[in-house]
């Protein structure tokens, strides 16, 4: 069974039994769009509920995974609510319950490093860099990376990551815990899919309750930082500082807080 959609900047590919989401809008980084974010959801949805798919990969195109959410989306349609594409995927991938593989090349920003710590998997090449600029757009850290981070690294590397806004390098990354292997640009997505493969031949149950029991310690305490972060989000979205932020970033300036 093999299956090829293509909507919206996100492509959808499945085959043997993965099912394949690649984010490609070359123009902007491969930017999130809230049309893009509801189409990964909707993916993810697809995954969920066809038999024909025991896995689902995510990666990027051109050399970039993702630069996050597309910030002129963030001023013209930010997203307020729960009921808000981005948070719908976000609800979606952290419930999700089939492993999730993630191949990540080139940048990898804001969302498109926090996505990545509900990956079950995580490739990267060696170019691959990410960062979770959120303090630099006046903005709080999303997708339950307050809770994640300090856990992972302890209160002080956490803090130093996300008040500067500091880049991780692949070996960086796999050094903290959330890269699996990092292997050359040209073996990436060979790699992911041979992973991907390798967990659709597993047994499906005894994977997705593995996942489950591996998500429990920690399933509320996600869901109260998620919401804790949501509400702050929303607050700064509206904020001075926010707006001078972005301008900053497409003036290509540096921001003045003042
Ligand atoms: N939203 C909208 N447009 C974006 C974007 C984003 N998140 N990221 C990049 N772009 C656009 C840039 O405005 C630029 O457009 P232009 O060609 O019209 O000037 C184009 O994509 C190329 O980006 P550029 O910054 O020139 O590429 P780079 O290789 O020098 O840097 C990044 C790549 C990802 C490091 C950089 O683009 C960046 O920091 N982007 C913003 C990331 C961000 O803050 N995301 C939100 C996190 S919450």
């Amino acid at each position: 069974h093999s299956f090829h959609r293509r909507s919206l900047l996100i492509e959808v590919i499945v085959e043997d039994r993965v099912l394949e989401i690649c984010i490609d809008r070359p123009d902007a980084k491969n930017a999130l769009t809230l049309a893009m974010y509801d189409a990964m959801t909707a993916a993810l949805e697809q995954a969920e509920s066809s038999d024909d798919v025991r896995v689902v990969l995510f990666r990027g195109s051109h050399g970039v995974f993702t630069s996050g959410n597309d910030l002129q989306d963030f001023i013209e349609d930010p997203p307020l609510g729960e009921d808000t594409p981005v948070f719908r995927f976000l609800q979606k991938i952290v419930s999700f319950e089939k492993p999730v593989v993630a191949a990540v090349d080139g940048w990898a920003v804001g969302i498109g490093t926090t996505m990545l710590f509900h990956c079950d998997l995580v490739y990267a090449s060696k170019r691959a860099k990410l960062k979770m600029p959120f303090v630099d757009l006046a903005l709080v850290p999303e997708a339950g990376s307050s809770l994640i981070l300090p856990r992972m690294l302890g209160h002080q590397k956490a803090a130093e990551l996300l008040f500067f806004s500091k880049k991780i390098s692949a070996e960086e990354g796999e050094k903290l815990g959330f890269i699996n292997e990092v292997v050359d640009p040209d073996d990436l997505l060979e790699l992911a899919r041979k992973r991907a493969k390798k967990l659709a031949e597993l047994a499906p149950n005894s994977l997705r309750l593995t996942k489950r029991l591996l998500m429990n310690a920690h399933h509320h305490r996600l869901e109260d930082a998620m919401s804790a972060e949501g509400a702050l989000f929303k607050e700064l979205l509206q904020s001075s500082e926010f707006s001078e932020a972005v301008s900053a970033f497409f003036e290509k300036r540096k921001p003045d807080f003042g």
